[in-house]
């Protein structure tokens, strides 16, 4: 008795000593915000005196890590390409230098101009290159990240990989008005292999992708609340990890998936800021996070979002950025929470399109079929659906120079596709007399919130009821307007619905856009229609109140016959915002759809459109290319002098 009470107390006090356990360790070093990881890369031998010169914080040292057979005349070369190459690594680090291959400990003078350098003998040969803070007690190497302000407010969790395969979030918190902090892992801890073409890609995910170890909230603060952190991470986001990808967090979404505007309809989080023109326009959603994010952050590489309804294209759109609605079903979205599962695909925000074909590669497996190592065979025969016919304004001089050019790169023609008149001739024989626009009206909006009614408003509903007393948790308004108008159609007329949708599909498929059996052409033509004209959508104004999203549009097509569908950044247009009362830029954006299954076909057409000069890759900043995001700005920065401060 005596015996197992001592046990019981031991085991405990162990337990509870256990529990004690580092979150990462923030820290300056040379003005830059930096974050310690809690998890060793390894371990180094040291003796305690020789690196005293070293500055220390905690017992952590700034140290570097040089594998391979580096000679040390060539260390300060090396040095200079890593700070070049990589935003974590500074020279500062090689204050002590951990050298494969070397074997006594030396200082040396001439390797960081006005510093000296610790040579120590490194016979560890795990440990990646780059920047690591030493722990002198334990001759363990930590990993070191970057710290930036979310100023664009995306991200919804700041997170870092766990060793055993999960997320945690991130603890450090850098100044910044209202804004998260995310941390980036140093580029030269990856290196790019046949298994890993993602290696130390960095990834923003949208917030309805379940991250082992991490809490989501699809948008929603009672979801977020009320659920546990999940166990698992879902194949589509596993892939990327597998091949390499580095997640930093987790990004904001209109709630449930639906579409949402920024002035009423995000209540219970706030819609991020679109970096562009005024820095005042909508963001467009669902998948606004990952939109504003790789619009406004040269340190994120990709975002993975989702489009439904257009959700990936819409932020693409808006902010100049490429972005796919991929062909639906290429990969499982198991662990994703659905809006619909018959209309749901996971696609990304990116500005450089080598990346791109990287990320479909690894995110779609087998079943994304890459041009980039051949010499496509790009279809002749451009279909424009609702483009401009005169150069009346900046942005349709912008489209029809678009068209003119991508006719003349494939050495094809292009000509405006009516569909509705296309519909009305060749309909399949048993559709009804309705127009397109008729037949299709309420496709969407009964396929979207019936599926999102069962699988995930009821499951939710019942749980919050019963952890609150009966309770109904809080729902923004557009979500509950489109589940009312779902509860008002019958489960009759969703099988309508869903038979219309294969009609359409078929369709389309066979008539407007089939595809090629040559794998190197894929396509029988591409479908263009607008996505963005520069066009100025603020947030600050008042809409009315939310409905079903009714109505058939361009961009329902790709929705309904499950076609892949990119948007394409072309340029950035002059208005007078009246936000600033001045003129701003704003993105002119153009989509792409090809017949089913030819995804790889739209991704080696933007590298050979960039490469042809046709199309520039956009970057970040106030104007797709580049420039200063406008709340960013400082006085002093611009020359401004004499500030008058209130006291
Ligand atoms: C490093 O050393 C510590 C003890 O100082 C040990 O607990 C840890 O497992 C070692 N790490 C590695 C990666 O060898
Ligand atoms: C779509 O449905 C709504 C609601 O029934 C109706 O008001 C609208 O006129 C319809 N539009 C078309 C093109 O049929």
């Amino acid at each position: 008795m005596a015996r197992s009470l001592v046990l019981l107390i031991f085991s405990a006090i162990s337990a509870a000593s256990a529990q004690l356990a580092s979150t990462g360790l923030s820290v300056t070093f040379h003005d830059v915000n930096y974050y310690i990881s809690p998890f060793s890369s390894g371990n180094v031998t040291i003796s305690p005196t020789s690196l005293s010169k070293v500055p220390s914080v905690y017992g952590f040292k700034p140290v570097t890590v040089v594998q391979g057979a580096v000679a040390q005349s060539e260390l300060p070369g090396l040095f200079t390409k890593w700070a070049a190459s990589d935003d974590v690594f500074q020279p500062a680090f090689a204050g002590a230098v951990f050298l494969a291959g070397k074997t006594t400990c030396v200082t040396k003078k001439e390797i960081v101009p006005g510093a000296s350098t610790v040579l120590v003998a490194l016979s560890n040969t795990k440990i990646p290159s780059g920047p690591y803070f030493l722990e002198m007690a334990t001759g363990s190497l930590y990993p070191v990240y970057r710290l930036y302000q979310d100023f664009a407010g995306a991200f919804v969790e700041s997170l870092i990989p766990t060793p055993d395969g999960k997320f945690q979030p991130m603890s450090a918190q850098i100044a910044g008005s209202s804004s998260l902090t995310i941390g980036v892992p140093s580029r030269l801890y990856f290196t790019k292999t046949a298994e890993k073409p993602l290696a130390g890609v960095r990834l923003g995910v949208k917030d309805i992708y379940r991250l082992a170890g991490a809490k989501g909230s699809n948008g929603n603060r009672a979801w977020y609340n009320l659920y546990p952190a999940s166990k698992t991470t879902g194949t589509a986001i596993q892939r990327l990890v597998d091949a390499g990808a580095q997640i930093v967090g987790l990004q904001k979404t209109s709630q449930f998936a639906n579409g949402e505007s920024a002035t009423s309809d995000w209540v219970d989080y706030h819609e991020p800021f679109n970096p562009r023109g005024d820095g005042y326009q909508d963001t467009s959603s669902s998948s606004a996070g990952a939109g504003a994010s790789i619009a406004a952050y040269e340190w994120l590489d990709i975002a993975i979002g989702s489009d439904t309804g257009g959700s990936i294209r819409g932020p693409a759109g808006v902010q100049g950025l490429f972005g796919n609605r991929p062909s639906h079903g290429l990969v499982s979205l198991d662990n994703v929470m659905p809006l619909s599962p018959t209309l749901d695909t996971p696609g990304f925000l990116i500005r450089d399109p080598y990346i791109w074909d990287a990320a479909n590669a690894a995110l779609y497996g087998e079943n994304y079929h890459s041009l980039v190592s051949i010499k496509p065979k790009y279809p002749k025969k451009i279909m424009t659906l609702g483009f401009p016919t005169a150069a009346s304004t900046d942005a349709n001089a912008i489209l029809i120079k678009f068209v003119n050019s991508l006719a003349t790169f494939v050495g094809g023609s292009a000509s405006a596709l009516n569909l509705a008149n296309e519909w009305a001739a060749t309909k399949p024989a048993g559709a009804s007399s309705a127009t397109l626009s008729q037949l299709l009206n309420g496709t969407y909006a009964t396929i979207i919130t019936k599926e999102q009614i069962g699988l995930v408003r009821e499951p939710f509903y019942k749980d919050y009821a019963a952890a609150h007393d009966g309770r109904t948790p809080f729902v923004n308004p557009v979500p509950l307007s489109r589940w009312a108008y779902g509860d008002s159609i019958s489960s009759e007329g969703l099988q309508t619905e869903y038979k219309t949708k294969e009609m359409f599909m078929d369709w389309f498929n066979s008539k407007i856009l089939p595809p090629v059996t040559d794998s190197a052409q894929c396509s029988s033509g591409f479908v263009l229609y607008v996505a963005s004209s520069g066009g100025q959508n603020p947030r600050n104004a008042y809409r009315s109140v939310p409905g079903a999203p009714l109505g058939f549009s361009n961009g329902r097509i790709s929705v309904f016959t499950e076609v892949p569908d990119s948007v394409f950044p072309l340029g950035s247009v002059p208005s007078k915002s009246a936000i600033t009362n001045h003129v701003e830029y704003f993105p002119v954006a153009v989509d792409i759809l090809v017949a089913k299954g030819c995804d790889g076909l739209l991704v080696k057409l933007a590298q050979d459109l960039v490469e042809a000069g046709i199309l520039a890759a956009p970057k970040t900043g106030a104007t797709i290319t580049g420039g200063d995001v406008l709340m960013k700005k400082r006085a002093e920065e611009m020359g401004v002098r004499d500030l008058r401060y209130v006291d």
